[in-house]
């Protein structure tokens, strides 16, 4: 199959790169002359494990390429992806989607032959609708079917996501578009992945529902946590509990600073915004979308109180800025409140992040920045962890603690057992433990 890709941001790279791997052709396009330089010189913009291999990979085989003009490859193409921004819009909360009518149009001028057209952006219900009348306007002859597939990448995970997922969802409602697309994932076929093929408009709800259900959870469990602080009970445990009954899940039920990246904030507030539009308000998306964000801003306050109650004249060393681990994305990450909130209460920070510094570079002022963690603790009167590295998992405790000038840790992603950190001298808070084990 010839794939034309659209948008080489997160989705549209990964998805070009592992359908290349998958043996079909694919050219990934984007407006960016310099993006595109950069992927041809074997570059990859993105911080993503094992993507920069794959797409060395697949070019030194044929399989994939790059071009900032996308007549050539979408006139060729069997199934033209769009995978462009669609960025929440100021003001309202929508998702904004003048990229993708504006992809639409042009891939309508230079279509030729039977062409499946298929949004693997996010995008509202009745986007589909919108696409295909705008398909139809600028080039009325053209022979096309406009599908949706939505995509459940985990950042950090995204080939792994890509290649294992627990399923496929496609709304399609031309049987020939939908013989192309099982054609694309046959590959998912040996290992048995489930392809949900359903109307467009439900096809489009899924990766909503999924993302705001996916922040319930965690929002669900984070409540929980606080829950058992004021109870003397254990979150870890609880998760555990709860989670090993399989209707739970035990996946997503990790407490913490609460929810942030590219997805689940925006997605939840599209939602909700969709939702109250239509007449059919979903409160507890909408009341997720609250406490998480009062969440974020709390964890401040959760430091400053560790701190014995000021952090003025303190120096705070932060480990970890992104949102999560194996990303350098800061997008809604927790450390855009905490941090800012701590230095206006005469806080100085320094910090260290194993990927995220450059990004991070942009979003705050007057942080030190540490090229490594224990650079990061000296002269430090306390210690917050706010991402889960793994590099941060196995520190030489007695060398931090040596390091820093205090002894106060703030644990907000519970890597750390309890014991261990006051048998090392530290006074040590983490979240939802009571304080025992
Ligand atoms: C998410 C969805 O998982 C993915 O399916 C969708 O396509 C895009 O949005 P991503 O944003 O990359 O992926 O990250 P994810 O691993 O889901 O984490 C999102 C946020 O939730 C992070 O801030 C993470 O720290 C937080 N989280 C996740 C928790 O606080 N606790 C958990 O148990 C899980």
């Amino acid at each position: 199959m010839r794939v034309a890709m659209i948008g080489t941001g997160y989705v549209g790279l990964v998805s070009g790169a592992c359908f290349a791997d998958f043996g079909h052709h694919v050219t990934c396009i984007d407006k960016n002359q310099e993006k595109i330089d950069m992927l041809r010189a074997g570059g990859v913009p993105i911080y993503e494990p094992g993507l920069d291999l794959l797409v060395d990979r697949n070019m030194r085989e044929g399989r994939l390429d790059f071009a900032t003009d996308l007549t050539e490859a979408v006139r060729a193409a069997d199934v033209v992806f769009i995978a462009v921004g669609t960025p929440s819009r100021r003001g309202d909360g929508h998702a904004d989607l003048s990229y993708v009518y504006a992809a639409a149009e042009e891939i309508a001028k230079v279509m030729d032959g039977f062409t499946v057209v298929v949004t693997k952006s996010t995008v509202p219900v009745g986007t589909g609708d919108e696409v295909e009348a705008v398909i139809r306007k600028a080039n009325p002859d053209a022979e096309f079917a406009v599908v949706s597939n939505p995509e459940f990448l985990r950042e950090g995970a995204a080939i792994e996501d890509f290649k294992r997922p627990d399923r496929v969802v496609v709304g399609v409602e031309d049987d020939r578009a939908r013989e192309v697309m099982r054609e694309l994932y046959r590959p998912l076929f040996l290992n048995e992945t489930p392809i949900l093929f359903t109307e467009r408009r439900t096809s489009e709800l899924i990766k909503y529902a999924a993302n705001a259900f996916l922040a319930m959870k965690i929002t669900f469990i984070n409540e929980i946590s606080d829950l058992c602080e004021a109870l003397g009970a254990d979150v870890q445990q609880v998760a555990r509990g709860i989670g090993l009954d399989n209707r739970i899940g035990k996946k997503f039920l990790h407490a913490g600073p609460g929810y942030g990246g590219s997805c689940f904030p925006k997605d939840t507030v599209a939602l909700s915004r969709t939702a109250q539009e239509a007449g059919s308000p979903v409160r507890l998306v909408e009341t997720t979308i609250d406490i998480n964000d009062k969440r974020k801003a709390a964890m401040a306050e959760r430091i400053v109180k560790a701190c014995g109650g000021s952090v003025d004249g303190k120096s705070i060393a932060v480990l970890g800025l992104t949102f999560k681990p194996n990303t350098d994305d800061m997008r809604e990450a927790p450390s855009l409140d905490i941090i800012p909130a701590l230095q206006k209460q005469g806080a100085t920070i320094s910090a260290y992040d194993p990927a995220g510094t450059v990004e991070a570079e942009k979003h705050f002022t007057d942080v030190k920045f540490a090229s490594g963690p224990y650079l990061c603790v000296e002269g430090a009167d306390a210690l917050v962890f706010i991402t889960e590295w793994n590099e941060f998992r196995a520190l030489d405790l007695d060398r931090v603690h040596d390091l820093m000038r205090g002894n106060v840790v703030v644990d907000l992603r519970n890597i750390y057992d309890t014991r261990q950190m006051t048998e090392s001298g530290f006074v040590y808070t983490s979240v939802g433990r009571a304080g025992r084990s």
